[in-house]
């Protein structure tokens, strides 16, 4: 894979002003390995200061709403995002998904209200445990990716996030990762062609640590990971990035 990998931590409803103080351990020691992209996602409210701690990292929004302004009480648009300081917007995270009851086609407007004004675009798909079981999970992920995308692919990863490995210690089967990553690949080329939808980064994401890292980094067509416990802390989320560099 030419590119580097990207490494991003998503946060969640975590973190209050005293977490800076992890970002800024994991900000130097991005620093100290230049061949990883770097990125932390931090509750809204941490955004603009995050932003003005960090030098060598990425920061980005967990969410945005696919107007950019209007009667929306307590949604942020991706351009007060970016305002705030954050270059990109994590949208179809399984737990928007299931909590807020967002669609494919919400997820799609998000993706292009960010795209709109230049903002970076994290996509996530995934599968349940049950839609494993059943052996439709790459049939599944990959319509529910073809629905989700934006018409155009600048600016654009895409995670994929089994339901069932979030936060639960669980990791798909190294093959099995491989053969969704190859189907989303298809479905990225379908829809963009072989240059652009090529070059798309697929992270996966789901109980990635510090142990398991080099073993999915080194899955092909797997561009990086979208890690969230691990990333709370320094001592979690560095030897996740070490892993790639
Ligand atoms: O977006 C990242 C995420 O859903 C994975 O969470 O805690 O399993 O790394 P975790």
């Amino acid at each position: 894979m030419s590119q580097r990998y990207y490494i991003v931590g998503n946060w969640k409803m975590n973190g209050m002003r005293a977490a800076l103080s992890e970002a800024r351990a994991i900000d130097r020691a991005a620093q100290r390995l230049p061949k990883v992209e770097v990125a932390l996602a931090p509750p809204a409210t941490l955004i603009a200061a995050m932003r003005e701690a960090m030098t060598n990292i990425g920061v980005g929004a967990q969410n945005c709403h696919a107007d950019d302004k209007g009667a929306h009480t307590g949604d942020l648009s991706a351009s007060m995002l970016r305002e705030a300081g954050a270059d990109f917007v994590i949208v179809g995270h399984s737990e928007r998904r299931a909590d807020h009851h967002e669609t494919n086609g919400d997820v799609k407007a998000k993706a292009e209200a960010a795209q709109a004004i230049e903002m970076g675009v994290i996509l996530c798909v995934g599968e349940t445990e049950d839609q494993r079981d059943s052996g439709e999970a790459e049939e599944i992920v990959a319509r529910q990716l073809a629905s989700s995308l934006p018409n155009g692919c600048q600016r654009l990863s895409v995670a994929y996030e089994p339901i069932w490995a979030i936060g639960t210690g669980r990791v798909p089967q190294v093959a099995d990762v491989a053969a969704m990553h190859k189907r989303l690949r298809g479905v990225l080329v379908d829809k963009y062609g072989e240059a652009e939808g090529g070059a798309v980064r697929i992270l996966y994401g789901g109980s990635v640590n510090g142990d398991n890292a080099a073993e999915l980094l080194a899955v092909p067509e797997v561009g990086g990971a979208l890690v969230g416990g691990a990333s709370l802390t320094a001592d979690g989320f560095v030897p996740i990035i070490v892993a790639a560099a």
